[in-house]
């Protein structure tokens, strides 16, 4: 049986899918402010304009032509002939790595294709628009939906098992993401502190570049292929 691995994913690994990032410049945030959209204060000052931003981005995973590249599908064919566990980890709200075919994917920032109602709580698939009179299919509480989706100040989803499981993984892999928010970029620490090899496949140097034990620059949907292939022993290390 070999180690488990643990994958954490970030904007980056979509890019070339066709989705933004948010810190590149031509980044989200360079168009518009995280105070404004992203935030629980967002939602109470401006509810219609936060659900404007999330049904904008959530049109945009309709599009034909966002398709899953060939970083989302090499990582699920990772998940599919690795002997050991892994888990996927992603920052990402979209839903490329399912629609890739990874099957164990927590999404710790949130999802855009879903809703939660703050007056049942429940969590609910959502297709189209939401907005301030959304109506709760569960409860039908009228104008309760929130987008799915982890804000910053929020606490992200998942965090109890994402430690368990960077506590005992062999191997921690940290691809797309630019290291500056937490707690995902303090991932890499909690890994290597207990043995794990570490790598980072990025475009660029993340700011927590210097944590990993190695590191490959380039695009996603050339350096994670290769590092998937090397992994399964179809091809030779590099
Ligand atoms: N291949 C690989 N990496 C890429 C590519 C590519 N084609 N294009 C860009 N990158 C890298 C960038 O160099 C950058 O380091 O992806 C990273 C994207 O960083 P961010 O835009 O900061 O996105 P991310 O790290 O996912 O942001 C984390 O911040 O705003 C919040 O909740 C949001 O989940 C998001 C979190």
């Amino acid at each position: 049986m070999q180690g488990s691995i643990v994958v954490l994913t970030g904007a980056g690994i979509s890019k070339e899918s066709g989705l933004a990032t948010f810190r590149d410049p031509d980044g989200i945030w360079a168009s518009v402010r995280i105070e404004d959209v992203a935030t629980p204060q967002a939602f109470v000052r401006d509810e219609a304009r936060v659900h404007a931003f999330y049904n904008a981005r959530r049109q945009a995973l309709r599009d034909p032509a966002l398709q899953p590249n060939d970083a989302h599908m090499a990582l699920a064919i990772l998940e599919a002939n690795w002997t050991g566990e892994m888990l996927l980890v992603t920052q990402n709200v979209d839903d490329l790595h399912e629609r890739a075919g990874s099957q164990n994917v927590r999404h710790m920032h949130g999802e855009l294709g879903k809703a939660r109602c703050m007056a049942c709580a429940i969590v609910a698939e959502v297709d189209g628009d939401l907005g301030v009179n959304s109506v709760c299919p569960a409860c039908a509480a009228k104008g309760g939906l929130r987008p799915h989706i982890v804000w910053f100040g929020e606490v992200p989803f998942h965090m109890e098992e994402i430690e368990e499981k960077l506590a005992n993984c062999a191997l921690f892999v940290s691809i797309g993401t630019s290291g500056n928010v937490y707690p995902a970029a303090g991932f890499v620490e909690i890994a290597a502190a207990h043995g794990a090899r570490t790598v980072e496949l990025n475009l660029e140097p993340s700011a927590t570049s210097s944590a990993f034990a190695e590191r490959r620059l380039g695009p996603a949907t050339q350096i994670v292929p290769q590092f998937v292939a090397e992994l399964l022993g179809v091809v030779p290390p590099a």
